[in-house]
């Protein structure tokens, strides 16, 4: 949603529904710490979710796999200080709501009340659809995830698209559908074929976010790693880079590494200065 700066107001769930009705494309993207938050915010994204991505870009594992509730929290409550306008999106890691619904609900509980989030995601369809009503009927707005969900990487056999059949496909439907009917109030397709979304996003009453799921979901979203080059591992092939991050970091550093070996820096400015007379009295004293 496009906002002046000045006029800007607070997103809410219900608020994402009514954009999808109006043909207003939703932005969103991931976050995970202060500094970025702040930038985050002043560019007027619309969602802002703390992926457990986390665990790959900001932590350095393999898989999201071994994210916890814990390293959620303290990640969102990093997020939530820089961040005043955009809905904050708390993502439940792996087993804190496959188990049981009451610890689903708890866990969806603790971003609200611990971290003060807007909403929770959670990923999968038909298993989890029981998780999802009972999240919503505490007050919690739930954005559901399918297609590639990373939680399943294992039982997928790595990072591939979903829905390439027309029996996949037509799974990947049927759960956004269930989604939408458990009281989800957006479901976010990941690396969906590009046709399948567009049926699935014409299907749904509630809004469709793409990341690698094409140009005909109600909104889009990149992992702020990604799309800044901050992530060498490797890039995903829907991912469009705005920046190099990574570049400036690494030049930067380089200087500085050359400037301290040629003893360019620090310069005089950069130092702080004692007055003669304290000065000479500290030599005597030091004698
Ligand atoms: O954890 C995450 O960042 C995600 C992305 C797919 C948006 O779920």
């Amino acid at each position: 949603m496009e906002q002046k700066k000045e006029e800007r107001i607070k997103i809410t769930a219900p608020m994402l529904i009514e954009m999808k009705q109006k043909g207003q494309k939703i932005t969103m993207i991931t976050c995970y710490d202060y500094p970025f938050a702040v930038m985050v915010e002043e560019a007027g994204i619309d969602i802002v979710l703390v992926g457990d991505s986390l665990g790959m870009t900001m932590l350095g594992y393999e898989t999201t796999l071994p994210v916890t509730m814990d390293m959620m929290i303290h990640h969102a409550k990093a997020v939530r200080r820089g961040l005043k306008h955009p809905l904050l999106i708390g993502d439940m890691p792996f087993m804190a709501y496959q188990a049981s619904v009451e610890e689903a609900v708890r866990n969806a509980g603790r971003f609200m009340k611990e971290a003060e989030c807007d909403a929770i995601k959670l990923e999968g369809g038909g298993p989890v659809i029981p998780q999802v009503k009972a999240i919503v009927q505490a007050g919690i707005p739930v954005m559901g995830h399918l297609g590639l969900t990373p939680q399943s990487i294992f039982a997928f056999g790595g990072f591939k698209a979903q829905g390439r059949s027309g029996m996949a496909a037509k799974k990947i439907l049927d759960d956004a559908l269930a989604l939408e009917d458990a009281g989800a109030f957006a479901v976010l397709l990941e690396c969906v074929p590009i046709k399948v979304s567009e049926v699935i996003s014409k299907r749904l009453t509630v809004p469709t976010i793409s990341i690698g799921a094409g140009p005909f979901c109600d909104g889009q979203c990149l992992i702020f790693h990604d799309m800044f080059g901050m992530f060498p591992r490797f890039t995903p092939k829907f991912v469009k880079r705005y920046g190099s991050v990574y570049d400036v970091v690494v030049g930067g550093l380089k200087q500085y590494v050359e400037d301290v070996h040629k003893q360019v820096f620090p310069e005089e400015q950069h130092g702080f200065k004692i007055p003669d007379a304290e000065f000479q009295q500290f030599l005597d004293l030091a004698k």
